[in-house]
C-alpha cells in the first residue's frame, strides 16, 4: 500500500484527502475510491469535480495537472509519482513531494488552456478551436456515413448484427483525427502566450496535407498564418506530455520545411 495526501484545486482552495491505496493504483483510481469513501460525508470532505470515462487512456476526458505535469490521471500511476519524472529528456526531474509523516503528496490541478467546469474538470475546447469550421476534414462525418449504412449489412456474404441507431447521437463539433484523443495535454502543456492554432491542430493540419494533397494549399496557407507554424517556439512540451505519441511538434517541425519549400 502507499499512503497519499491528495491535494486537489477547488477553485482558489485546495481540498486536501488523505488514504492509502495500491502501489498500482492510478490516481484515477484513487479518486474513485476516495469518492465512495466520501459518500454521504459534509461536502468539504468529497472530492471535487474531476472527468473520466474510459478509464484506460482512450477517450482523452481525465487530464489534469499531476505534480506540475499535464497528465492523463487514468494513466498515471501513484508508484510512478513516487519517483522523480523527467520534464523533458534530459531536462530537470519533477522530485515527488511527501509530507511529515513520509506519504506521497500529490497535487492535482486542472488544465490550463481549457473551459473549467469545476473542481479540476476542465473541457479541452481548445485544442482544435482555432481551425476554421470550413475546413471539411474535421466536420461530423461519421453520422452521415453511419446513417448511409444499409439496414440489414452483410460481410463476404455473412449476416452481421443489425445496428441500434439509438446508440448513435448525431455528432456535434469535429471528429477526431488519427491518434489524437483530444485530451489537449499538449495545449496545456505548451508556455506559448502569443495567439497559436496550438500543436493538436497544427498536427492535424499536417495529417491532412500529407493524406489529401489537393488540400496541401489550403492546409499551408492555415499553417503559415502567425498564428500557425511560425507562432510555434519549439518548447516540444507538447511532444513530452502527448499520451498518443502523435508528436505535435514533430508535425509542426514539417509543416515549417513544407512551408520553407514552398517559398523556394
Ligand atoms: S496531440 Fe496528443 S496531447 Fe494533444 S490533444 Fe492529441 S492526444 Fe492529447
Ligand atoms: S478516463 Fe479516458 S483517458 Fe483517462
Amino acid at each position: 500500500m502507499i499512503e497519499v495526501n491528495f491535494r486537489i484545486r477547488d477553485g482558489k482552495d485546495f481540498v486536501e484527502l488523505s488514504g492509502g491505496f495500491p502501489e498500482d493504483a492510478t490516481v484515477l483510481d484513487a479518486l474513485e475510491t476516495l469518492r465512495a469513501r466520501a459518500e454521504g460525508a459534509a461536502p468539504a470532505a468529497r472530492v471535487p469535480h474531476y472527468r473520466h470515462s474510459c478509464h484506460h487512456g482512450s477517450c482523452g476526458t481525465c487530464g489534469a495537472v499531476v505534480n506540475g505535469l499535464p497528465s492523463l490521471m487514468c494513466l498515471s500511476r501513484l508508484s510512478d509519482l513516487a519517483a522523480p519524472r523527467p520534464r523533458e529528456p534530459g531536462g530537470p526531474a519533477v522530485e515527488p513531494s511527501h509530507g511529515p509523516s513520509g506519504e506521497l503528496v500529490v497535487t492535482l490541478e486542472p488544465l490550463t488552456r481549457g473551459s473549467l467546469v469545476a473542481g479540476i474538470a476542465a473541457r479541452p475546447t481548445s485544442a482544435l478551436e482555432g481551425i476554421p469550421e470550413e475546413y471539411s476534414y474535421l466536420r461530423p462525418s461519421e453520422d452521415a456515413g453511419r446513417a448511409s449504412l444499409p439496414a440489414d449489412p452483410t460481410r463476404d456474404g455473412e449476416k452481421l448484427p443489425a445496428l441500434d441507431g439509438a446508440v448513435s447521437p448525431p455528432l456535434s463539433g469535429r471528429v477526431r483525427f488519427e491518434a489524437c484523443i483530444e485530451c489537449g495535454l499538449c495545449s496545456a502543456a505548451c508556455p506559448v502566450t502569443a495567439p497559436f492554432l496550438g500543436p493538436a491542430a497544427l498536427a492535424a493540419v499536417n495529417r491532412h496535407r500529407e493524406k489529401a494533397p489537393e488540400s496541401a494549399e489550403s492546409m499551408l496557407a492555415l499553417a503559415a498564418g502567425a498564428d500557425g507554424a511560425p507562432a510555434c517556439e519549439r518548447h516540444l512540451h507538447c511532444s513530452r506530455v502527448c499520451p498518443q505519441a502523435v508528436y505535435p511538434g514533430k508535425h509542426i517541425q514539417l509543416l515549417r520545411k513544407a512551408l520553407a519549400g514552398r517559398a523556394q
